[in-house]
C-alpha cells in the first residue's frame, strides 16, 4: 500500500520540483520502490524536468493524458481509464538508467479547473486511493501558491515533507505554512478523521555557500520551534525529530541536469547533490518504513 508523500511550501525557489523529482528517481533506483510522482504545479516544472516541452506534449497526446484531463472527468464523474494517464518514466543517460517510475503529467490548465477543486477539497484523494495497490510511495509536488491545489494535494496525504532555504524569511514562512495546514485539518476534520497528514520533516536545501554559520543558526532555530510545541497543534508527532539530517547542498548540477531532462543520479550519481538526495531518500525510507511489496504469489 502506498503511502502518499506531498511535497509542499508557499514560498517559490526552495526546491520543492527538485525535491520530488530526485526523490522519486533515488526512491525508484536505490531504493526499489513502485513510485509514482504526481505533477500538480500547473508551471508543469515537475514534468519539464523530465522532458522538453515539445516531447512532452507528443509524449502526453496535446493534454488528454495530464492531470487536469484526469480531475477533470474524475470530478464530473466521467469514466477515464487510469492507465492511459500513468506515464512510464524510463531514462537513459551515459549508461545510467532509470526505469519503473511513473507519472501523472502537469499541465497549465490545471489552473482552469481552480474554482471546481476548491469545492471539492477530496478529489485528488479519490484518484490516488485507487492506486495506493499499484505503488509503494506516491510523491506529489506542489505549486507555491493555489491554495485549491494544495488543498487537495494534503488531503490526499499521509505525510508532507517542507523544503525550505536556510533564511529568515522562509523560516518564518514555515510558521505560516503550518498555520493554514493546520486551519484545513480542522475544517475537514469529519473528513480526513485519523487519516490527517503528518509532517515527515522540513528538509533544508540550497545550503553551502558563504552563510553556513547563519544556515547552522536556522536550522536550530526550526528545530527548536517545533520541540517548544509551537506547532503541537498542526499535527506534528511530539518527539520525533522536525527536520531531517540530510541537509541538500547548492550547486549548479541541479541545474545543468534539469537542462538534460533527467534526474541527477543518472546526471552524474557522485556529485555532492547526488548523494545528498541519494541520503534524503534513504532517510526518508528510514524514517517511515518505506519498503518494496512482498512478492505475491509464486
Ligand atoms: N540544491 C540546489 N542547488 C542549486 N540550485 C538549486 C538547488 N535546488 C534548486 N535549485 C534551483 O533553484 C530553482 C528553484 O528550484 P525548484 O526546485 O524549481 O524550486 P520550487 O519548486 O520550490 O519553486 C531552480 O532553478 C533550481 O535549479
Ligand atoms: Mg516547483
Amino acid at each position: 500500500m502506498a503511502r502518499i508523500i506531498s511535497v509542499i511550501n508557499f514560498k517559490g525557489g526552495v526546491g520543492k520540483t527538485t525535491t520530488a523529482v530526485n526523490l522519486a528517481a533515488c526512491l525508484t533506483r536505490d531504493a526499489g520502490l513502485r513510485v509514482l510522482l504526481v505533477d500538480m504545479d500547473p508551471q508543469a516544472s515537475a514534468t519539464l524536468h523530465l522532458w522538453s516541452i515539445d516531447a512532452h506534449s507528443a509524449e502526453m497526446e496535446g493534454a488528454s493524458r495530464t492531470i487536469a484531463r484526469l480531475l477533470f472527468r474524475a470530478g464530473k464523474d466521467l469514466p477515464y481509464d487510469i492507465d492511459r494517464f500513468l506515464i512510464p518514466v524510463r531514462k537513459e543517460y551515459r549508461g545510467r538508467k532509470l526505469d519503473g517510475m511513473h507519472l501523472l503529467a502537469g499541465d497549465n490548465r490545471l489552473i482552469k479547473l481552480d474554482r471546481g477543486l476548491g469545492n471539492r477539497p477530496t478529489l485528488l484523494d479519490s484518484v490516488l486511493n485507487p492506486l495506493r495497490e499499484r505503488f509503494d510511495v506516491i510523491i506529489i509536488d506542489s505549486p507555491p501558491v493555489m491554495y485549491s491545489v494544495i488543498q487537495n494535494n494534503i488531503l490526499a496525504s499521509d505525510l508532507y515533507l517542507i523544503p525550505s532555504v536556510a533564511d529568515h524569511v522562509s523560516t518564518s514562512g514555515i510558521q505560516h505554512l503550518m498555520k493554514i495546514l493546520g486551519s484545513y485539518f480542522e475544517k475537514y476534520r469529519a473528513i480526513i478523521r485519523d487519516r490527517q497528514a503528518r509532517l515527515a520533516g522540513v528538509l533544508f536545501t540550497r545550503v553551502g555557500g558563504l552563510n553556513v554559520q547563519l544556515h547552522r543558526k536556522l536550522m536550530q532555530q526550526v528545530r527548536d520551534d517545533f520541540l517548544k510545541g509551537a506547532y503541537a497543534a498542526y499535527g506534528v508527532p511530539a518527539g520525533s525529530d522536525p527536520v531531517f539530517e540530510t541537509t541538500i547542498r547548492e550547486r549548479i548540477d541541479v541545474a545543468r541536469a534539469a537542462a538534460e531532462r533527467v534526474p541527477l543520479v543518472l546526471f552524474d550519481g557522485n556529485s555532492d547533490v547526488s548523494v545528498d538526495y541519494l541520503r534524503l531518500s534513504r532517510e526518508l525510507a528510514r524514517r517511515f518504513a518505506l519498503a518494496p511489496a512482498a512478492p505475491t504469489g509464486v
